[in-house]
C-alpha cells in the first residue's frame, strides 16, 4: 500500500509510529477483560429465545446449585435502575421480551467456565407473542420519521421532484438493497466493573468513557464524581461501541450485587442480537437528466427498519441533499418498527448505504447516456451544497475524480461492457465517488510544560485502534514547536479533562482543537524557570455545530476498482482498489492511510462478502460468529491504494484537518459494483455480491 503527497517539515502529518504499537503486539496494552482485580468473577448472559413475548419465569435453582455460581440475575430480583434515555440499557428492569436475544438473566460465578455453565443451567419460561419481523416496503406500520440519524430532517424537498422526473430527457428508476450488516470488531464488547461503596469503577471497551460514566451515573443515580470510567485500549469498535451497550450495565448491576469486581465479555454468538447492527435498507433512486448528462431530478427514498425498543432511522438518503447540483430534490426516509435487535451506528451510518445507491444509480446513468461516469460528476458538480445552500467550506470532488483517474488508469478504457476476458474471467472497472460530514463538538485539554523540558498533554479522547495518542502528541508538538518527542499524551480516563467519543470521524477534530489551544495558551506562557510541578494551560474549546456554521463541512473521495468475474463459479475477486480523499490536512501519514486502506477494506466486505439475515420466524440474525458473518481475509484483500490532496481548511478547526475514520467506507461498495456491470453487462442491485447472485 503506498501513496502520500509532500513531506511535512514538522510534527504535524509526519508518518509518526503508533505509540502504543510496541504495547499492543508484545500483550502489554490492557484491554476491559484484563484489569484482575482481586476476587474478580464472571458474568455470562442468557438471551431470551423468543422473538416476542414475556419471562413467565426464571428458574435459577439448577444454575446456583454448581460450585463457584455467586448470583442469578433475573427481571424479578436485579438491581433497579432508572429509566435510561437508550431503551436498549433497560436491562432486566421488568418481563417483556422485545426481540431475541434480548438479555432475560444473568449469571455470575468465580470463573467463566462456571458463568458459562450456570447461564446455560438457568431454565427461562415465556408467554410468547406472534413476533412481526418482515421487513416490507409496504408495511402497515411504516412511517416518515421527522428525523433521520445524527438530526438530519427525515424529508428534504426542493423544486417539483415528480414533475422534474417525469419530464426528464433521459431516466433512471432503480431500487437498491443492502442487507443488515454487523460491526463485528475484534475485541467483544467487554466491561470490568467494580464498587468501592458507592464509587463505581468500570474498565471498558468504548468509544468513549465520557458519556459511559454519565449514562452509568444517571441509571445509578449516583453523581458523576463517584463514577470513573477507564477506556484505555479498544480493539475496535466501528460505531458498535459509540454508546454504553449492555454489558457495561449488566457487568454494574453483577458487581453491585455480588459484591465483586466482575467482568462480562459479552459473547460473540450474542452480540449481533445486542450491540446494534446497520439496518437494512430499500432504496428506490431516480435520476433525471439532460442528454448531456445535467441531472434535472434526483430523488432519493429509503426505507429501513428499527426495533420496538426505540426508534433508529438509518440516515441513507442524507447523501443526496450533498453530492449533485440538480433544480429538483427529494430526499426522504421511512421506517418499519418491528420485534427484531435495535440498529445501531456501523461505520458512515446513511453514507455507506446511501452513497451505495446513489453512486451506483449515477453509474447507471452514465451508461444510459453513453457518458464516462467520471465525465458525468464532473459535469453535476454543484457550486453550493444543494440540501442547504450553504457554500462548501471546501470541496476537491473534482481533484479526486481527476487525480483517481489518473493513477488508475482510467483513460484508454474501453467503456464497453463485457469486453475484457481472460479465460472464464470477464474483468472490469468502475468508479464512485465519496462523501462524509467533517464537522467538530466540544472539548477540554490541558498542557503542561515540566521543569524537564518536556510536555503532558491531557484530555479523555479514546484511542479506538486509530492512533490518538500518537497524532494528539503531533498537533501538541507542533503547536508547542518542540519535538515529538518530549510531548507525553494521556487519554482513555475519565479523571482527565472531558472530551467527546471518537464517533463521526470527529474525535481528532474536537480534541486536537483542545490540545491545539491549550499548547498555544502554554506557549505564551513559557520563557522563565519553571516551578518543580511545572505549568498548565487548560482550553475549553466549543466545536463547531452543524447549524452555527455558515458552510457546509464534508471530506470527499473517489474510488477505483478493478474486478475480475469468474464465469464458471460466480466468484468475484477484487483485483484494485485504489481512493483519492480530500479530507482536510492530513496530520499522520502513517495512521491516516491505516484508516483509510482499513475502511475500503470493509467497503469491499460490503460489496463482496458481508451480511447478516434476518430470520422471519426467529427474528434473529442466522450470522452469529465470524466463521459464518464473512469480514475480507488476507486472501481477499488486494492491492489497496490510498491517496489523498493537499487540503487545508479554514473553516474547521485549527489544524485545517477533516476526519478520515468513515469516508473510506463510503463509495467503496459502489465502485466494485459498478466495476462488476463493467466486467459482465449485469446490474446487480442487491448487495453482497455472492456467487449465488452472479450465476
Ligand atoms: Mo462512527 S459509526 O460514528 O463510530
Amino acid at each position: 500500500m503506498t501513496g502520500t503527497t509532500g513531506t511535512p517539515a514538522g510534527p504535524l502529518g509526519a508518518p509518526a509510529e503508533r505509540r502504543e504499537g510496541r504495547q499492543k503486539v508484545t500483550g502489554a496494552a490492557r484491554y476491559a477483560a484484563e484489569y484482575t482485580l482481586p476476587g474478580r468473577a464472571h458474568a455470562w448472559p442468557v438471551p431470551a429465545a423468543v422473538a416476542r413475548g414475556r419471562v413467565r419465569a426464571v428458574d435459577t435453582s439448577a444454575a446456583l446449585a454448581l460450585p463457584g455460581v455467586l448470583a442469578v440475575l433475573t427481571p424479578d430480583d436485579a438491581p433497579r435502575l432508572a429509566e435510561p434515555e437508550d431503551g436498549t440499557l433497560a436491562v432486566l428492569q421488568n418481563p417483556e421480551v422485545p426481540h431475541r436475544g434480548w438479555c432475560v438473566a444473568l449469571a455470575v460465578a468465580d470463573t467463566l467456565e462456571t458463568a458459562r455453565a450456570a447461564a446455560r443451567a438457568v431454565r427461562v419460561g415465556y408467554d410468547p407473542a406472534p413476533p412481526d419481523t418482515g421487513f416490507t416496503e409496504d408495511h402497515p406500520g411504516a412511517y416518515e420519521p421527522q428525523e433521520a440519524n445524527a438530526g438530519y430532517p427525515g424529508r428534504v424537498e426542493q423544486g417539483d421532484p415528480e414533475a422534474a422526473f417525469a419530464s426528464a430527457e433521459v431516466r433512471i428508476d432503480t431500487v437498491y438493497r443492502v442487507p443488515p450488516l454487523h460491526n463485528h470488531p475484534m475485541e467483544p464488547h467487554t466491561s470490568t466493573a467494580h464498587w468501592d461503596g458507592d464509587r463505581l469503577t468500570v474498565y471498558t471497551s468504548s468509544q468513549g468513557g465520557g458519556t459511559v460514566r454519565s449514562v452509568l451515573a444517571q441509571l445509578f443515580q449516583l453523581p458523576e464524581e463517584q463514577v470513573t470510567v477507564v477506556c484505555e485500549h479498544v480493539g475496535g469498535g466501528f460505531g458498535s461501541k459509540g454508546t454504553p451497550r449492555p454489558d457495561v450495565v449488566l457487568a454494574a448491576m453483577a458487581a453491585r450485587r455480588t459484591g465483586r469486581p466482575v467482568t462480562l465479555a459479552y459473547p460473540r454468538r450474542y452480540l449481533p442480537t445486542t450491540v446494534g447492527h446497520r439496518a437494512p435498507t430499500r432504496q428506490r433512486l431516480r435520476l433525471g437528466a439532460h442528454a448531456d448528462g445535467r441531472l434535472t431530478a434526483v430523488l432519493h427514498e429509503a426505507t429501513t427498519h428499527t426495533s420496538r425498543v426505540r426508534e433508529f432511522v438509518e440516515q441513507a438518503a442524507v447523501p443526496s441533499r450533498v453530492m449533485y447540483a440538480t433544480p429538483a430534490l427529494l430526499s426522504t426516509h421511512r421506517v418499519v418498527p418491528l420485534d427484531v435487535p435495535s440498529p445501531s451506528w456501523m461505520r458512515a451510518p446513511g453514507e455507506a448505504p446511501g452513497m451505495y445507491a446513489l453512486e451506483s444509480a449515477v453509474d447507471e446513468l452514465a451508461d444510459a447516456l453513453g457518458l464516462d461516469p467520471v465525465e458525468l460528476r464532473l459535469r453535476n458538480e454543484p457550486d453550493r451544497e444543494p440540501g442547504s445552500g450553504k457554500p462548501f467550506s471546501s470541496r476537491h470532488l473534482v481533484e479526486c475524480l481527476r487525480e483517481g483517474a489518473r493513477r488508475f488508469g482510467w483513460d484508454g478504457r474501453d467503456p464497453r461492457p463485457g469486453v475484457r476476458r481472460e479465460g472464464p474471467l470477464l474483468l472490469g472497472t468502475g468508479v464512485a465517488a465519496a462523501t462524509y460530514p467533517a464537522a467538530a463538538v466540544p472539548a477540554t485539554a490541558t498542557a503542561r510544560a515540566l521543569p524537564d523540558g518536556t510536555f503532558v498533554v491531557r484530555t479523555n479522547a479514546t484511542d479506538i485502534g486509530t492512533g490518538a495518542r500518537t497524532v494528539l502528541a503531533q498537533i501538541a508538538a507542533d503547536a508547542l514547536g518542540v519535538p515529538l518527542d518530549r510531548v507525553r499524551t494521556e487519554i482513555g480516563h475519565t479523571d482527565l479533562p472531558p472530551a467527546w467519543l471518537a464517533g463521526g470521524s470527529m474525535g481528532t477534530a474536537s480534541w486536537g482543537w483542545a490540545v491545539h489551544e491549550a499548547c498555544t495558551a502554554l506557549t505564551a506562557r513559557l520563557g522563565g524557570p519553571l516551578p518543580a510541578e511545572g505549568i498548565e494551560a487548560r482550553a475549553d474549546t466549543a466545536g463547531t455545530a452543524d447549524a452555527d456554521s455558515p458552510y457546509a463541512r464534508h471530506a470527499f473521495g473517489a474510488h477505483f476498482a478493478e474486478v475480475a468475474v469468474d464465469t464458471v463459479t460466480g466468484e468475484i475477486r477484487v483485483r484494485r482498489l485504489l481512493g483519492v480523499f480530500a479530507a482536510g490536512r492530513i496530520l499522520n501519514a502513517r495512521t491516516a492511510r491505516s484508516q483509510f486502506t482499513g475502511a475500503m477494506v470493509m467497503g469491499l466486505g460490503m460489496a463482496l462478502t458481508e451480511h447478516s439475515t434476518l430470520d422471519p420466524a426467529f427474528g434473529d440474525f442466522a450470522e452469529a460468529d465470524l466463521a459464518s458473518y464473512h469480514v475480507p481475509a488476507h486472501a481477499d484483500v488486494p492491492d489497496v491504494e490510498a491517496h489523498w490532496i493537499d487540503e487545508d481548511d479554514p473553516h474547521l478547526n485549527p489544524m485545517g484537518s477533516k476526519g478520515i475514520g468513515e469516508i473510506g467506507i463510503v463509495g467503496t461498495a459502489a465502485a466494485v459494483g459498478n466495476a462488476v456491470h463493467h466486467a459482465t453487462g449485469i446490474r446487480f442491485r442487491v448487495l453482497p455480491l455472492t456467487p449465488d447472485r452472479i450465476l
